[in-house]
């Protein structure tokens, strides 16, 4: 199906858009789905060189990207449950992050990953890390006031603070290239499995569907508030295997950064959201809950590749031997 989504795009007849097929066993992992979904998301961010524009709001691509959506939410359904209860939405943040026990990616990283197996990491990181923040950024003109300066506070500095070289993607195609990587946007997408994608997918999701705004500021909340120590181990393994100063600026940044981006996530953010729309309470600590499940599928798949001697990115490319 992702092979006829991207061919249907490159000409411009809408008649050929596929039909999406049934939802496939595992749709959070699943090559095809992911593929084809990150294909039309892409068509929200920068696009292709050889895709027409307006393909953006065809109808047809529309429907068949509902569907295979609502494919990936009853997925993210299935995996997550949130337990209910009456506190405050950042107190049960702060308890769902504590009570996460996810695979100890960042510990392997920091104390064993060998130098290939961080470019790995990297090139999966790519996918995302290379729009760090573009699909929170939807969220803007949907929130109330005080929810709406703190995502304004947390993205100035994603976005560097007005200084292009601060931006947080432009530091991460720093670490590419360092590790002699392709810095380009989107440039390991074919080599990544579909658990990669759907960390994409699933922020691009919450962030075009207004109605999933709650699970999107939930999902930057969970993600900030997981983040600074985590960076610190990878600061650590990244000079372990002889990265420069410039190479780790990418989480050196995001272990002072995040530590207060959490503050503001989760007391203003989502506190300012949740006060003014309390109807969406529970949508929030599902986008966090979210978040932390695609995140440790992630992990989990790393690491027992590694555990089994493997490549964690798919095998049948060219690109594979710059990165395996
Ligand atoms: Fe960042
Ligand atoms: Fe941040």
């Amino acid at each position: 199906m992702s092979a006829a989504v991207i061919d249907v795009l490159r000409g411009t007849d809408p008649a050929g858009v596929p039909q999406a097929p049934v939802a496939p066993h595992d749709a959070l992992a699943d090559d095809d789905l992911q593929l084809a979904l990150w294909t039309m998301y892409e068509l929200h961010y920068r696009g292709f060189h050889e895709v027409a524009d307006s393909w953006e709001w065809e109808p047809r691509l529309l429907v068949l990207r509902r569907e295979l959506e609502e494919m990936l939410l009853a997925a993210l359904h299935t995996e997550v449950t949130v337990p209910r209860d009456t506190r405050r939405v950042a107190d049960r943040l702060r308890s769902l992050v504590d009570s996460d026990d996810g695979p100890p990616l960042s510990r392997y990283l920091q104390t064993h990953a060998d130098r290939a197996q961080w470019m790995q990491f990297v090139a999966h990181r790519s996918v995302y890390q290379l729009k760090e923040a573009d699909p929170h950024t939807w969220a803007v003109p949907r929130l109330p006031a005080r929810a709406k300066a703190a995502l304004v506070e947390i993205q100035i500095d994603e976005y560097g603070g007005g200084d292009p070289a601060q931006m947080h993607s432009e530091l991460f195609r720093v670490l590419l290239t360092e590790l002699g990587l392709d810095g380009e946007y989107g440039g390991y997408v074919d080599v990544v499995p579909g658990i990669t994608l759907a960390i994409s997918n699933v922020m691009s999701m919450f962030g075009l569907r207004r109605e999933l705004r709650g699970a999107l500021v939930g999902h930057l909340a969970a993600y900030e508030m997981t983040s600074s120590e985590p960076c610190r181990r990878y600061a650590k393994g990244l000079r372990r295997v002889g990265a420069s100063d410039a190479a780790c600026a990418f989480y050196d940044v995001h272990v002072t950064a995040d530590a207060l981006h959490e503050q503001l996530a989760a007391h203003d953010l989502c506190g300012g959201l949740a006060e003014a729309e309390p109807e969406l309470t529970e949508d929030i600590l599902f986008g966090a809950a979210a978040c932390l499940a695609v995140d440790n599928r992630f992990a989990r798949h790393v690491l027992d590749s590694w555990n089994a001697d493997r490549s964690s990115l798919r095998t049948a490319h060219g690109l594979m031997t710059a990165v395996s």
